[in-house]
């Protein structure tokens, strides 16, 4: 008992010595208080009076009831305009890639070839499938829209896309029939044995009076080599019966051949499109119809901060975009300053750091120091392509001349950051872990954002019709 006693005192004591908190205005009212409260009597009652962080928005986007902060509005239209965690799905919020839209339009609608849309991760192909899919709607398109996944199969992906069309359609119904005004679907025409490419492309083969586009997304994701053989010959049996069906594939991948196999036989009916990086006027786009959306403004000098550390990626635009915002908005402020681009900046730093393992994060940090620029040109490579870069590319794609670019690979080697990928007769080098280069890259961005120049893109905020806004 006397050692509890001696131990309360101590601990009393300790409580006794520690400086008053400082308080915000809000909590100011209670200064009066005896200041020898013990501060987890304190933190009880702060908890208790309604300081613990709650969400500011409710469920149905308006703004919490009763909450106090005026910049409500402004935060809930930010997360709308700046998304970095999803698609873009409004074309309001669509930048650039206004001409690629358009070429995959014409090769659907004039040559009616299938299309393989191919690209690093993060480069905006579902965003752009999501606007081919509202402009196909538009001219009366039935669209199936499907993710792929690891485990899909031919069979589950086409009898659920056969299920989205009407058997109206098939032209050995007639409209009025009741099959087709029951609500009937080109599913109730399937076997229920496994379908094959052919049995499919023969059904597709009786529709009438309509188009069909099957999307199918994350195309790489599926690990089945049966499932690619079976959409390499349904495209071939689709092209041969002139079928009035169309897909649409779309995955990561460095090149055509990495994502759809027996190219080969199927080469003369598919429009392949590399979807590269934005321009620099692009993503300034991005941040111009942030403007529009939230009713902020970005200063010119943030504008151009944010498309120097971008790099031509809209998922890092829309990360920096808004962070940035909600820098500024937590000053109370709706304008955006080159400092809140640099805290931003910050924060996804941080936030890579934390998707990369502890032991690559330091052993960068230290190789880092002398060879930064270096590296920073190696992982921009590594982010400018699929994922994979030659030395050849560090050379004229990133001004690194030839002996310091193999200099740095062999650095980069050397501590296990890197590894070499025999492709054809070219060495391609690829970061060991994908997070890395967008770290590297921003810890760099970070560091160096004063240096970068300051004169901001001209940029016409533009919508995915085209509209001047
Ligand atoms: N045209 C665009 N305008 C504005 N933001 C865009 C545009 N395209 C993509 N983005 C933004 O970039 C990020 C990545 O986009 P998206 O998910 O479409 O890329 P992805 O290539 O499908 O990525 P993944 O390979 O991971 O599936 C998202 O934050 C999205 O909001
Ligand atoms: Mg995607």
């Amino acid at each position: 008992m006397e050692a509890f006693l001696s131990l309360l005192g101590k601990v009393t004591s300790i409580f006794k010595r520690r400086p008053a908190p400082a308080r915000s205005a809000t909590v100011g009212a209670r200064q009066a208080q005896p200041t020898s409260v013990p501060a987890f009597l304190e933190s009880r009652r702060d908890r208790s009076e309604g300081v613990l962080p709650r969400f500011q928005t409710m469920a149905s986007d308006q703004p919490y009831a009763g909450g106090g902060d005026k910049m409500a509005s402004f935060r809930s239209r930010l997360r709308q305009a700046f998304t970095p965690s999803h698609p873009v799905a409004d074309g309001r919020m669509f930048s650039g890639r206004q001409a690629l839209l358009r070429t995959i339009i014409g090769a659907i609608e004039n040559q009616r070839l299938h299309v393989v849309l191919y690209g690093e991760r993060g480069i905006g192909k579902t965003s752009l499938l999501h606007m081919l899919r509202s402009a196909a709607g538009d001219a009366r398109y039935l669209v199936v829209y499907t993710s792929c996944g690891a485990l899909s199969s031919f069979d589950e992906i086409f009898r659920g896309a056969a299920a989205d069309i009407p058997l109206l359609y098939h032209s050995g119904f007639a409209p009025n029939e009741s099959e087709a005004e029951r609500g009937s679907s080109l599913l109730d025409l399937l076997p229920t044995t496994q379908i094959s490419p052919r049995v499919f492309g023969d059904l597709c083969a009786k529709l009438t009076g309509t188009r069909v586009l099957i999307i199918l997304d994350e195309f790489d994701q599926c690990e089945s080599a049966a499932f690619r053989r079976d959409i390499a010959e349904l495209i071939k049996t689709l092209s041969d019966r002139l079928g009035r069906v169309q897909l649409v594939l779309s995955g990561v991948a460095g090149d055509l051949s990495d994502l759809v196999e027996h190219i080969p036989s199927i080469r003369r009916n598919i429009f392949a499109q590399h979807v590269e990086k934005m321009s620099d006027a692009e993503i300034a786009s991005i941040v111009a119809n942030g403007e529009r959306e939230t009713t902020m403004t970005f200063e010119p000098t943030a504008t151009a901060f944010v498309v120097a550390a971008s790099r031509g990626s809209p998922y890092l635009a829309n990360l920096i975009c808004h962070h940035a915002g909600h820098t500024a908005l937590n000053q109370q402020r709706t304008t955006v300053k080159p400092a809140d681009v640099a805290h931003a900046v910050e924060q996804a730093v941080d936030e890579f750091a934390s998707r990369v393992s502890k032991p690559l994060v330091a052993r960068v940090a230290r190789i880092m120091e002398g060879n930064g620029s270096a590296i920073a040109a190696a992982a921009r490579a590594a982010l400018a392509a699929d994922g994979t870069f030659t030395l050849q590319e560090l050379v004229t794609e990133q001004d690194l001349d030839a002996k310091r670019a193999q200099q740095v690979i062999q650095l980069l080697v050397a501590e296990g950051l890197l590894r070499e990928i025999q492709n054809d007769d070219t060495a391609n080098y690829r970061f060991l872990d994908d997070g890395l280069p967008a770290f590297i890259w921003m810890s760099w961005a970070r560091d160096g954002l004063e240096a970068i120049p300051t004169a901001p893109p001209s940029v016409r905020k533009t919508t995915s019709t085209g509209a001047s806004a």
